[in-house]
């Protein structure tokens, strides 16, 4: 079994043999570990971005699934993106498969006697991003959310949201939508949850939530208020609305970032998100007190599979030319989930 320096030399020592032939885009979620060899770190919006404008041959994409595939669509046929680790998928994109969007469409069709217009947050598979591409929607980024909504409600169509029924309802309410005009569409048993008189309804929520940041709930900011009357209490969208709302600020991984990046020395700060994110941020600003919202820390499962042997291993596949954790989304799928990455592009 190798240590860790002999991979961490491994990993080194193949970056700079290929060199400007292989690039490293590296969400910020991702372990210490592996994000010591990130040629740019960044959240969902920032990563897109780059990878659109990169010209790396080989891209190896240390995040989970659906951005590798994302990053696949909207590169040339000739640059490979690779995902260290196959199983490395996401909770929330997994709650949405594309027989249950069509089903979904459909049923709602039938209700509204009209189509509704799709969105869907980049936690989706590129199979998701193609129905919504293909309906003339866009996708989303928690970095994006209000702007994309906003152009959304300006079509005067209902929204269809997905996968995350809270990024969606912390967005629009936050645009002035009001809750009672939020129904949400399970697609388990395939009902629309509302009551009230439907054509009230501006926006559909899919029922999909984040399985990390569904774990910050209101006993802990009124915990740690109790404790720390002064701290600010910092979440991501995805955390739930009643959450959202009793924090002192929310927004996207870059948001938290920047705040964090701006607070003002000696200030105290409870972070709702990802638990490598809330470590790193702590470990970099001595001069704040920062800790995890939620006391047990709250890891991605899926995003912490990425690790260094992982890392390594997949290195020694590329450079033997084996493309077992190639990611390629086929050319029909990508097609309009490439429009619905691109409309999100344009309209922010
Ligand atoms: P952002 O990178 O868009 O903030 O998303 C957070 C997240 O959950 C990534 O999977
Ligand atoms: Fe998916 Fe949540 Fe993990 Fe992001 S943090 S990859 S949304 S499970």
């Amino acid at each position: 079994e190798a240590t860790t320096e002999e991979l961490e030399k491994k990993v080194s020592g193949i970056k700079e043999e290929m060199g400007a032939r292989l690039f490293m885009p590296t969400h910020h979620y991702q372990k210490d570990e592996v994000a010591q060899f990130a040629d740019v770190m960044g959240d969902s919006l920032q990563l897109a971005r780059i990878c659109k404008e990169h010209e790396a041959e080989y891209i190896i994409f240390n995040g989970v699934h659906f951005m590798a595939e994302t990053a696949d669509i909207l590169t040339a046929d000739h640059q490979k993106v690779y995902l260290p680790d196959l199983n490395a998928g996401c909770s929330m994109a997994d709650m949405a498969n594309i027989d249950q969007a069509l089903i979904c469409d459909r049923e709602l069709t039938g209700i509204f006697g009209e189509s509704v217009l799709p969105l869907t947050y980049v936690n989706s598979s590129a199979a998701i991003k193609s129905f919504v591409g293909e309906r003339g929607g866009s996708c989303v980024t928690s970095g994006n959310a209000k702007k994309v909504i906003e152009w959304a409600l300006a079509q005067g169509r209902r929204i269809l949201f997905l996968p995350d029924q809270h990024l969606g309802r912390n967005t629009a309410f936050e645009l002035g939508v009001p809750l009672d005009r939020m129904a949400v569409w399970n697609p388990v048993n395939r009902r629309l949850e509302f009551e009230g008189d439907r054509r009230d309804i501006q926006i559909i929520l899919w029922k999909g939530f984040c399985s990390v940041h569904e774990k910050f709930w209101p006993i802990h900011i009124k915990n740690i208020r109790k404790r720390m009357p002064d701290v600010n209490v910092l979440v991501h969208p995805e955390c739930t609305h009643e959450v959202v709302q009793m924090a002192d600020y929310d927004g996207s991984t870059k948001y938290i970032i920047d705040m964090i990046n701006n607070a003002a020395p000696g200030t105290s700060w409870a972070i709702g998100t990802e638990m490598n994110l809330v470590n790193r941020l702590k470990e970099e600003n001595p001069h704040l007190h920062i800790e995890s919202l939620n006391p047990i820390m709250c890891p991605c499962l899926t995003m912490n599979r990425i690790d260094l042997p992982h890392l390594a291993w997949c290195l020694d596949k590329i450079v033997a030319g084996d493309t077992q954790n190639l990611i390629k989304v086929d050319g029909e799928t990508s097609r309009y989930a490439k429009e619905s990455l691109e409309r999100m592009l344009s309209i922010v």
